[in-house]
């Protein structure tokens, strides 16, 4: 079995991030969502995977490389446009070849990882297996409709604007080269993309297995700041401490914390769960709970948590930073007065704001 991972796409609804970086590329608890869409995917026991990249491909080769670092063997697939799921798939057809797939979407973050529902796929073998969650915001995904007394999945439908079901399709699905044929069949969506949902919905029609699974445990996709920081916080949630940098004895640290090599930690109160990245540092502050910093960035008198702060960026005399996604090399500096600030800056913006 091989497996697709999506990273094309434009990533509108994670700007200004999406405009400098991949929104695979987000880190939570300090690494990107793709990789630990790539660890599940080495936790199931496949080996190849071919990763569909658009603008970001260099950004994403970059990090990513062969895949050894996973324990993969990584290809890369070029898809021009961001035309759809189903497109992508199309376009990694030759890759393929004739194989039973995995089709993760990399923006996809599963708490409890893939193994169990890819075994059942391969012991079952039916035509495509999707997982399905309950959400509160049905619109926003593909929704399926599933018959009460055969469990059985009737119909999908990619956000409907009146949802009648709340079980969204998430982003990890298993094919059988079947879905190749779906995916020849099908045209454009009114939002002008080649739609997966439509592709599964004609193996449905034609009276294919289609099996699904429903999973309760934490899932998200990263498409958005919000879904951003829930990752990051049931990834922190799951840290164990680690202390690599310097913490000095003026310091509390309590929690599980996790405190990077080069990292300096002084005159400050660290709660757990929280990580400082490497070669940052925290003077005369609290950091945490739920905060990641990443590399390189300067914390001083000012208070911090759950929140993401990418690198090199620079905090000084601000409080209180809270439920934030703050990019690389900002600089937000107090004005004077203290007070709570909600702030979602863009990478290299930086902000003057009133105590
Ligand atoms: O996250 C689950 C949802 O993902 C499902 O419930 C929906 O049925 C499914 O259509 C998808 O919806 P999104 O609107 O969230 O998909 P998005 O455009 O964000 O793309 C998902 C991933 O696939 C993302 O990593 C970008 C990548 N992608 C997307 C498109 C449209 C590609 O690589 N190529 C593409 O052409």
């Amino acid at each position: 079995m091989k497996a697709l991972v999506l990273s094309g796409g434009s990533g509108s609804r994670m700007r200004p991030f999406s405009h400098t970086s991949a929104k695979q590329m987000i880190p939570v608890a300090n690494k990107p969502v793709l990789f630990y869409a790539l660890e599940s995917i080495a936790g199931a026991d496949i080996k190849e995977v071919a990763i569909v990249v658009g603008d970001a491909a260099a950004e994403i080769r970059h990090a990513i490389g062969d895949g050894s670092q996973f324990g993969l063997a990584v290809d890369y697939i070029h898809q021009e446009r961001p035309l759809g799921l189903a497109h992508a798939v199309a376009v990694a057809r030759d890759w393929l070849g004739d194989e039973d797939f995995l089709m993760y979407l990399g923006d996809n973050f599963l708490e409890d990882g893939i193994r169990a529902p890819v075994e059942r796929f391969r012991e079952q073998r039916p035509s495509a297996q999707v997982l399905l969650t309950r959400v509160p915001d049905p619109s926003s995904y593909g929704i399926a409709y599933v018959d009460d007394a055969t469990g059985r999945i009737t119909r999908l439908a990619e956000k409907p604007a009146h949802p009648a079901s709340d079980m969204a399709v998430v982003g990890v699905y298993c094919f059988s080269p079947e879905i190749h044929q779906a995916v020849r069949r099908l045209t454009p969506s009114a939002r002008g993309e080649l739609e997966i949902t439509d592709a599964i919905q004609l193996l449905i029609d034609d009276g294919a297995t289609v099996r699904s699974e429903t999973i309760s445990s934490f899932w998200r996709d990263v498409g958005t700041v919000t879904g951003a920081l829930e990752v990051n916080r049931a990834v922190l949630d799951r840290i164990a401490s680690r202390f690599d940098g310097h913490i000095d004895h003026a310091s509390d640290v309590s929690g599980p914390v996790i405190v990077e090599a080069g990292a300096r930690v002084a005159s400050s109160t660290v709660i757990g769960p929280a990580i400082i990245g490497q070669g940052s540092h925290v003077v005369d502050s609290v950091v945490g709970p739920y905060a990641s910093i990443a590399d390189k960035c300067d914390i001083s008198s000012s208070i911090i948590d759950t929140s993401i702060v990418l690198s090199g960026t620079i905090i000084a005399d601000v409080t209180r930073i809270a439920g934030s996604f703050i990019g690389r090399d900002v600089t937000l500096v107090s004005a004077g007065m203290s007070r709570a600030h909600r702030l979602v800056l863009g990478d290299h913006s930086w902000a003057d704001l009133p105590a």
